[in-house]
């Protein structure tokens, strides 16, 4: 299929890279002009605009920021909306709040392409492999016709609901990871004083009732990071990880509801942030309330 990917960031170009690793015939586009060098290597077609690739594509993907980065992908003169989309499919894959979905639904529709919300859960690793977890949003006919392309990007899809649902469900199954990993940090607090192995500490803590999947997943990468050594490059940021909370907060505001955990936990990670956190990976996450609590690792 010719599939076209406008927004090349950290997961979208892992997924373009695994949708030409999987036989698409994959064109690209992306703001930040250098981010298209490595895809165009590995044999996509490059455009210069987003309508562009819309008009040379069959089915567009985009995974962008937040409502802002959407919003100038899609719209203005040069937009994927001003190219020649009747009749395609377009899947955005974004986080961001329902309502962002909802509206970009009706201006997709307004131009006769079929529209799907699929928000994911894994990073960078899972994207490149095609092992993402889906969370769909969009009419049983639409979400049927992008069914096949979403199963070869994630591990296993879910069609949650109408267009909203997706994102809606996205934000709560990121929530407690988000609040984890500040829960994880506290906990270190308690034992730090032990000198026990970080490495030992995380296969451990992952075989008790609190233990989510990201300790096995990331274990090793928490634990270099509670001991102060390298993680590596960032592949989901506190940056990332702050958007994120301030839409789960923004979104339960509109339901006329408060999220105090998350609310808290996001006034910590912005306190992190200011202190230079904000480009390291959200393993580095549980290292930051130690920092701030010294004295818990001198041993008695
Ligand atoms: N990283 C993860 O592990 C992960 C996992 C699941 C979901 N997500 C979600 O996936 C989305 C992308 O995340 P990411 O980690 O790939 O982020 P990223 O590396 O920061 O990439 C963001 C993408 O959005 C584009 N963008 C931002 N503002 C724009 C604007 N005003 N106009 C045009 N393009 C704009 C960026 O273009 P430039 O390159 O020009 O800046 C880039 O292509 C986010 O919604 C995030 O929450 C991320």
């Amino acid at each position: 299929m010719r599939v076209g990917v406008a927004g090349l960031g950290r997961m979208g170009s892992a997924i373009a890279a695994h949708l030409i690793d999987v036989g698409h015939e994959v064109t690209v586009w992306n703001r930040t002009a250098d981010k298209v060098k490595p895809l165009a290597a590995a044999g996509a077609k490059t455009a210069a605009s987003p309508a562009e690739l819309a008009s040379a594509v069959e089915a567009i993907v985009t995974i962008l920021t937040n409502r802002e980065a959407i919003a100038a992908v899609y719209e203005g003169p040069s937009g994927l909306l001003a190219g020649n989309v009747k009749g395609k499919l377009v899947v955005d894959m974004s986080t961001v709040q329902p309502e962002t979905e909802v509206a970009l639904a009706e201006k997709v529709r307004a131009k006769g392409a079929a529209f799907v919300e699929c928000p994911v859960g894994g990073t960078v690793g899972p994207a490149r492999d095609g092992k993402l977890l889906g969370v769909a949003g969009g009419t049983k006919e639409d979400f049927a016709r992008a069914q096949p392309l979403l199963a070869q990007m994630c591990r296993r899809v879910e069609h949650v609901g109408a267009v909203g649902a997706g994102s809606s469900m996205k934000l709560a199954l990121n929530l407690p990871l988000m609040v984890y990993y500040q829960a994880l940090g506290e906990a270190y607090v308690l034992c730090r004083h032990l000198g026990l192995d970080t490495k030992w500490l995380m296969e451990f803590l992952s075989d008790t009732s609190g233990a989510p999947n990201i300790l096995k997943v990331r274990g090793p990468k928490i634990a270099a990071a509670l001991a102060g050594g390298d993680v590596g490059p960032p592949a989901f940021d506190v940056d990332s990880i702050r958007k994120d909370l301030v839409t789960m907060v923004a979104e339960a505001k509109t339901r006329g509801a408060t999220l105090p955990l998350a609310e808290k936990t996001l006034a910590i990670y912005d306190e992190a942030a200011k202190e230079g956190w904000g480009k390291r990976d959200g393993a580095w996450l549980p290292a930051y309330w130690p920092t701030k609590n010294p004295r818990t690792g001198e041993k008695r």
